[in-house]
């Protein structure tokens, strides 16, 4: 055979693998308003930027049989993401429905320890119907050593799963390993079983969408961080989520020059909090004007929506910003508002990502509902989060801060090295009404006008004990501030703070209160 032939030969075989499941399967994708394996790859990586592996492992039986030939249905490899290294997996549901295989299994497996020994992303793209029926147990084997391989990369290398279509099935619980789930809206499904089995056990109707469809788990569950409409939409705010993260946990997030104004007032940050204590408003707001360039990547924006947690950029450096939402039952923490900011501050720990925290919440959401839902447990993940972290930590009160929540929400006492708070500020153990309620109870008891002397003490309450500068006499408020300084006085920390080296006293692992 001469060379020509020899290369001739290859392309062919090439072309043959790169048909996927055939046509029929791929024109059945495209009406589904999906793009298929290889397509995604495309979509998400910088242009001419990747580089398949294993492309030549057959789906069994088909090897030998030269009008068959047909892929294994994941395509693996590595490409780049704004010039820096990723390596991806894409499951192809044209090739037996994307469903798990050994060989499918030791494609992905190669993939994610090439990212962990060589420190960079992996990223996921999940499309298919879970362990290959006919492997029977091995496809099982197969799953088991893709979840131990995302527990040994965990916290060492970004991991994103991106959810395209179906999930079913001990197949969630990659995804789920992962720091980060995109779903695409209409056309992805995640669920450990399914609206049958559901029905056949419990009785209840269900369709695949209101069960496990994207925004049923970015709303209701909180499995999913992003739900986006369109897969090209899609894969590019995965784009936009690497830029904000490093490679691996040793290095730094990469610097962007944003072209913002380190030390820029502004003027309406006096005016964002209202005057009425109590009236709600967009803690959103605040942290548009405090980031470079109002840029502001929302995680979770649909679940617990009385905390906000993402990403932004300050002076060009990452941030990962955690706020109570006034908007949204008055700020209050509450089990899954706890779990949301928890699970955010150890990412950003675990990936050297400074904590900005904004604090506005009159506390912890009473209620036998969270007291049996375990929100003393849930609570004390966002306590532990917080003081376990040894990266830069920064706190702002801008208004209350009352009880168990001042504690929880970054204070001095969690280890965060400057606390900051708007003249608005209150902290105390708890909001005057109730305070005046407890300590004054046999006064208000024998008064002859209760309203009056109430709201008498009220106001004595709060001039003594409703405003920043009692924590600031004792030094837990490192400075009370003028709110238009706020960006200045953050940069400013952030840089002090980049020599930072903090530890926690050697151990296997903390017992994290799960
Ligand atoms: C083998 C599978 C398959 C599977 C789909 N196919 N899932 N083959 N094993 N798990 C095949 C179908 O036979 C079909 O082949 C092709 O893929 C496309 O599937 P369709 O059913 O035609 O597509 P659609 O109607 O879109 O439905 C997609 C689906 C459905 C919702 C994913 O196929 C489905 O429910 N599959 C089974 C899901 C499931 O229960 N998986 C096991 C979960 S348990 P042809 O040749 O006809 O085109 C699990 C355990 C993991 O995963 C445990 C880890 C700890």
């Amino acid at each position: 055979m001469s060379n020509e032939e020899r290369l001739d030969k290859l392309q062919r075989l090439r072309d043959q693998i790169k048909q996927g499941g055939g046509q029929r399967r791929v024109d059945l994708q495209h009406e589904r308003g999906k793009l298929t394996a290889r397509e995604r790859i495309h979509a998400l990586l910088d242009e001419g930027t990747f580089e398949e592996f294993d492309e030549m492992v057959l789906l069994s039986g088909t090897e030998f049989d030269h009008d068959k030939v047909q892929a294994e249905s994941v395509v693996t490899g590595w490409g780049r993401i704004d010039g820096r290294p990723v390596y991806v997996f894409s499951q192809d549901f044209t090739v037996v429905g994307g469903s798990l295989s050994t060989p499918m299994g030791e494609k992905i497996i190669k993939i994610m320890d090439l990212a962990l020994r060589n420190g960079a992303p992996v990223i996921g793209l999940n499309d298919g119907g879970g362990a290959r029926i006919q492997e029977g147990v091995d496809a099982l084997a197969s799953y088991g050593d893709i979840f131990t391989r995302n527990v040994l990369a965990s916290g060492v290398i970004p991991q994103i799963s991106v959810v395209m279509g179906p999930t079913a099935g001990g197949a969630v619980y990659s995804p789920a390993l992962t720091d980060f789930i995109f779903m695409t809206e209409g056309t992805s499904q995640m669920y450990l079983t399914g609206p049958d089995v559901i029905k056949a056990v419990t009785g209840e109707d269900v369709t695949h969408e209101e069960l496990g469809g994207a925004m049923a788990h970015a709303s209701r569950s909180g499995v999913c961080h992003f739900a986006v409409d369109g897969e090209e939409d899609c894969l590019q705010e995965v784009r936009r989520l690497l830029s904000f993260l490093p490679l691996n946990n040793m290095e730094d997030p990469p610097f962007v020059e944003t072209g913002d104004e380190p030390d820029r007032r502004d003027e309406e940050l006096l005016r964002i909090v209202p005057e009425e204590a109590g009236r709600p408003y967009d803690m959103r707001e605040i942290i548009y004007r405090v980031v470079d360039i109002g840029d502001f990547l929302e995680v979770h924006a649909h679940w617990a929506q009385n905390m906000i947690v993402g990403l932004a950029r300050m002076d060009g450096r990452t941030v990962g910003i955690v706020g109570n939402q006034p908007l949204y039952l008055a700020g209050v923490i509450d089990i899954d508002s706890s779990r949301k900011a928890a699970r955010f501050v150890r990412f950003c720990d675990a990936f050297n990502i400074p904590v900005l925290t904004f604090v506005d919440t009159g506390g912890f959401l009473p209620g036998t509902s969270q007291e049996y839902g375990g929100i003393i447990t849930h609570g004390a993940k966002l306590v532990y989060a917080y003081a376990e972290a040894t990266v830069p930590k920064v706190t702002i009160v801008i208004r209350k801060a009352y009880g168990g929540a001042y504690d929880a929400m970054g204070s001095k006492h969690l280890r965060a090295d400057l606390n900051l708070a708007w003249p608005t500020g209150e902290i105390a153990v708890m909001g005057p009404e109730p305070a005046v309620n407890i300590i004054y109870r046999s006064e208000l008891a024998t008064a002859s006008n209760v309203e009056e002397t109430r709201a008498q003490l009220v106001e004595e309450y709060k001039d003594k004990f409703a405003n920043p500068y009692v924590a600031a006499s004792k030094g837990f408020i490192d400075d009370v501030i003028d709110p238009r300084e706020t960006r200045g006085r953050i940069i400013r920390a952030l840089d002090m703070l980049r020599t930072k080296n903090d530890h926690i006293p050697p151990k296997k692992h903390g017992n994290t209160p799960l």
